[in-house]
């Protein structure tokens, strides 16, 4: 059986990730790789549900729902779309994965020890990429657009401190996400072909 490679792209609400995402797929599939994009939350059921019950709503729940949700929809995208596609040899690109529970929900105040427990039942990813952009420069694309739950400076900014703490852990390669999109995209292909040797 081949094995692909699972990889996660990370960042704060409008950092550039889905966009990245989408370019590195079709870098990937221009040099002939079978390369697939998929994201979180998923479209599968509990994902449609999360978009409801947590991110369309004014007020947020509290976030050791959000995580329990958020973890549930994981094994569900991952058994369900990610690990039968690993299984024919393909690359998934994933627009968000564990690392947004530890970040977004860490940011909430739960313990980042136990959102990594109730992940537990999914793999850590092949790499995962960071897009770092600066707080300044986020909260400028967010103004004026409607806004989720997530969204409110003071959150992206606690959000932002959890993304760094993982950059230094190594558990995240950091790409310079505040330049022209197409120098950010020639760093991430860069990393990709460095790091996974294909
Ligand atoms: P996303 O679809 O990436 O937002 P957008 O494309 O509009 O920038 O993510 C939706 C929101 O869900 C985002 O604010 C982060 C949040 N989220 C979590 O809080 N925890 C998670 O585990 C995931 C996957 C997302």
């Amino acid at each position: 059986m081949e094995k692909g490679k699972l990889i996660c792209i990370e960042g704060l609400d409008k950092s550039g990730k889905t966009t990245q995402s989408h370019l590195l797929v079709e870098a990937l599939r221009s040099l002939g790789f079978d390369a697939v994009y998929t994201t979180e939350p998923s479209g599968g059921e509990i994902g449609r549900f999360i978009e409801r019950y947590v991110l369309r709503r004014r007020r947020r729940i509290s976030a050791s729902i959000e995580a329990l949700l958020f973890a549930a929809d994981r094994i569900d995208h991952f058994e369900r779309e990610i690990k039968p596609m690993l299984e024919k040899g393909k690359i998934v690109v994933s627009d968000r994965y564990v690392y947004s529970s530890f970040a977004y929900q860490g940011a909430a105040g739960l313990d980042i020890e136990w959102i990594k427990e109730v992940n537990r039942m999914v793999p850590a990813p092949d790499l995962a990429i960071y897009i770092d952009v600066p707080l300044e420069v986020v909260i400028e694309r967010c103004r004026g657009k409607r806004r989720s739950v997530m969204e409110f400076p003071d959150i992206q900014a606690k959000v932002q401190e959890i993304y760094m703490h993982l950059v230094r852990e190594g558990k995240l390669i950091p790409v310079n996400g505040n330049r022209p999109i197409n120098e950010v995209s020639k760093d991430i292909r860069r990393i990709v072909f460095e790091r996974l040797g294909i």
